[in-house]
């Protein structure tokens, strides 16, 4: 079932499993710990996701809250995302191999590979229960030195991941965001064997 709160801003046009609609991206969290087995399930639902000759070109790099590792992650984003990021429960660094490991060839395509893998683990998430927000605002050249990424990696994204808090903990500014979005309408973004030639809905 659709989330009554989701409910309230977006619809679908046609009927689809709802974990996909239910998939947004919050920014209150709960300050609270994410245990290993509730995080490697959704490095898990990644894992599965297809990829160009079955690559598998993502890797997750993660830091839990409290943990070692965390000002490394932590430190590496834009204050904007600072300011909202601080109480969540784990932070990720996803990762693309460039190459083919059999033969060294560039992927066209591992981008959307990895793309793919972040996406099962974002739905995994709604099914446990737990929220996650893609970033693309923090230092890449910093993510690669500090977290020791080897050149023929790319750092495609981080993720914030925890359980969600109440929109009051954030800025105003933030809370009045606190909403799920919307998206383009079908007739916008299918087309019928030509770019630009609109399809007909069913
Ligand atoms: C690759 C990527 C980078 C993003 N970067 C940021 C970011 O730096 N800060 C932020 O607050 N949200 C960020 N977002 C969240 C998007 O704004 C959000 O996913 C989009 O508006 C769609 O909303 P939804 O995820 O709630 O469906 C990012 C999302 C993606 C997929």
């Amino acid at each position: 079932m659709i989330d009554q709160e989701v409910g309230k801003t977006r619809s679908t046009t046609y009927e689809i499993n709802p974990v996909i609609v239910n998939r947004w991206s919050p920014r209150s969290f709960v300050n609270d710990e994410i245990s290993d087995k509730e995080l490697f399930s959704l490095f898990e639902a990644a894992r599965w996701a297809p990829s160009s000759s079955n690559s598998q070109p993502w890797r997750f790099i993660y830091a839990k809250r409290n943990s070692k590792n965390w000002n490394d992650l932590f430190n590496l984003l834009i204050d904007f995302n600072k300011q909202w990021c601080s109480d969540a429960s784990a932070l990720v660094v996803i990762v693309s191999r460039k190459n083919f490991e059999n033969n060294g060839k560039p992927s066209i395509t591992h981008q959307f590979d990895t793309g793919a893998a972040w996406e099962n683990l974002a739905i995994q998430a709604v099914s446990q229960g737990l929220i996650t927000h893609a970033m693309a605002g923090f230092d890449y050249e910093k993510a690669r030195k500090d977290l020791a990424v080897p050149d023929d990696y790319e750092v495609v994204a981080m993720i914030a991941i925890g359980k969600r808090g109440p929109k009051e903990k954030l800025s105003p500014e933030l809370q009045a965001r606190e909403i799920p979005n919307t998206r383009k309408p079908l007739s916008e973004i299918v087309m019928d064997g030509k770019f630009g030639s609109k399809a007909e809905l069913p």
